[in-house]
C-alpha cells in the first residue's frame, strides 16, 4: 500500500500474459473487453465511505433484498485514459466527472464520495492494468465508476449501505461504423427527462427508460434518438446519451448553439470542453432553447451548417440525416462538416497529449 492511500492491493496472484492481452486488444469495439482489476469501496452508516480495495475483476454478490433492484439507487459516470505520446497514460477531466457524479449521489439521495477518493481510486486502478491501456488511434482505457445501493432492505427510503466501483474497458470507437455521421429519429412520444426529474443526473434509469425509444428509433432507420423537451415536444434537449451543437453562419462568423442546460439535461463534461474551445478557435457560442421548428427552417435557408452530438464515448459525432413523423432533412449532405471534425481533432491532440494542455484538463497517472 503507497503512503497516504486509502486502498488496499489484492491484485490476482498471476496476470493475463502479454501474447493474450495482445489478442483482446485486437479490433477493439466499445465496451466489450475488460482489465483485470477492480477497485470497490464501501459505504454504512454510520461511519461512511470505508478503505478501498483493488481486487480482481469478477463478478460481485448482491443480497436479493438489495435495494438497488427494487428501487434504482444506481449512478455511474464515463471517462478516459489515453495512452500520451510519449508513452505515458493521461485521463482527461476524471475530477469534473467526480463532481457530476457527486451532483448525481445527491440528486439519488445517495452518499457523495470525496472527489480524490474517485480520482485515487481510477488512478490505483489505471497504475495496476496500465499495459491494458491501448495505442491504437482512437483508442483508450474507458472508466466506468458507479455506485448503487446493497443495503438489504425494502422499505422505500433510501439505503444505508452503497458500493462503490470503478472497473476499466480498453475501447475503440463507440459507433461501429466509427466518425461517419448518424442519423436521428426525433422522438415526440416518449420523454426523457421532464423539469424537476432525474434528467441532470447520470442514474441508470434514465437509461432504461431510453431503451424503447431508442429501438424506435432503430426501427425507422435511425442509429439514435433525439429527445424533445416533456411539456411541449418542441424543443431539443440530447440525443440518445450525449448532447447536441447546432454550427451556424453568418457572414464570416461562426457560431455554436447548444441546448442550455435546465436541470433537465445531462451537463456533459464533452460539452463542456467545446464550449471552451469555442473561444480558443474564435467561434461564437451560446446555450440557448433550440426548437425543431427552427432546426428545420435553418437548414433550410442555409445558416445551419453542421450538427454534431458529443460525449465521451464517441467524442464528437456529427449528424448526417434527421427523420420524424411525414419527413426527414439531410446535413451537409451527410458528411462531417469541417467545424465538428476540427474540434474533434483538437479534442483529441490534448487528449492524446500531442498539443499542450493549457486548460488543465489533462491528470498525468503514469
Ligand atoms: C457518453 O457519451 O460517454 C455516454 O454517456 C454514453 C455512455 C452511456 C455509453
Amino acid at each position: 500500500m503507497a503512503t497516504g492511500s486509502t486502498i488496499d492491493l489484492r491484485p490476482r496472484p498471476q496476470r493475463i500474459g502479454d501474447a493474450e492481452r495482445a489478442k483482446l486488444l485486437e479490433g477493439l469495439g466499445f465496451g466489450r473487453v475488460f482489465t483485470e482489476h477492480m477497485v470497490t469501496i464501501p459505504y454504512r452508516e454510520p461511519d461512511g465511505w470505508q478503505r478501498g480495495t483493488l481486487v480482481p475483476y469478477a463478478p460481485i454478490t448482491l443480497d436479493p433484498a438489495a435495494s438497488v433492484l427494487h428501487y434504482g439507487q444506481a449512478i455511474f459516470e464515463g471517462f478516459k485514459a489515453y495512452r500520451q505520446k510519449d508513452g505515458g497514460i493521461a485521463t482527461f477531466r476524471s475530477d469534473a466527472n467526480a463532481r457530476r457524479f457527486n451532483q448525481s449521489a445527491e440528486r439519488l439521495a445517495m452518499p457523495a464520495l470525496p472527489v480524490e477518493r474517485f480520482v485515487e481510486a481510477a488512478d490505483t486502478l489505471i497504475e495496476t492494468d496500465h499495459a491494458w491501456v491501448p495505442a491504437g488511434s482512437g483508442e483508450s482505457l474507458y472508466l466506468r465508476p458507479l455506485a448503487i445501493a446493497t443495503e438489504s432492505a425494502l422499505g422505500v427510503k433510501p439505503a444505508k449501505e452503497y458500493l462503490f466501483l470503478v472497473f476499466g474497458s480498453p475501447s475503440g470507437q463507440y459507433f461501429p461504423q466509427g466518425v461517419k455521421p448518424v442519423s436521428v429519429w426525433l422522438c415526440t412520444d416518449y420523454v426523457r427527462a421532464a423539469p424537476g426529474g432525474t434528467g441532470a443526473a447520470k442514474c441508470a434509469g434514465n437509461y432504461a427508460a431510453s431503451l424503447v425509444a431508442q429501438q424506435k428509433a432503430l426501427d425507422a432507420g435511425c442509429q439514435q434518438v433525439v429527445w424533445l423537451d416533456a411539456l411541449e415536444h418542441k424543443y431539443v434537449e440530447e440525443m440518445g446519451g450525449m448532447n447536441l451543437f447546432f454550427v451556424y453562419q453568418h457572414g464570416s462568423r461562426t457560431k455554436l448553439v447548444t441546448p442550455k442546460l435546465n436541470g433537465a439535461l445531462l451537463a456533459g463534461v464533452t460539452r463542456d470542453s467545446i464550449l471552451t474551445l469555442a473561444d480558443d478557435l474564435g467561434y461564437d457560442k451560446e446555450e440557448r432553447l433550440v426548437s425543431t421548428e427552427e432546426w428545420g427552417r435553418d437548414l433550410e435557408n442555409g445558416t445551419l451548417k453542421e450538427v454534431f452530438a458529443c460525449g465521451t464515448a464517441a467524442v464528437i459525432t456529427p449528424v448526417g440525416q434527421v427523420k420524424f413523423d411525414g419527413g426527414s432533412w439531410a446535413i451537409h449532405g451527410g458528411e462531417p462538416g469541417p467545424v465538428a471534425t476540427r474540434l474533434r481533432e483538437t479534442l483529441l491532440d490534448i487528449q492524446y497529449g500531442r498539443v499542450p494542455d493549457k486548460h488543465g484538463w489533462m491528470h498525468r497517472v503514469l
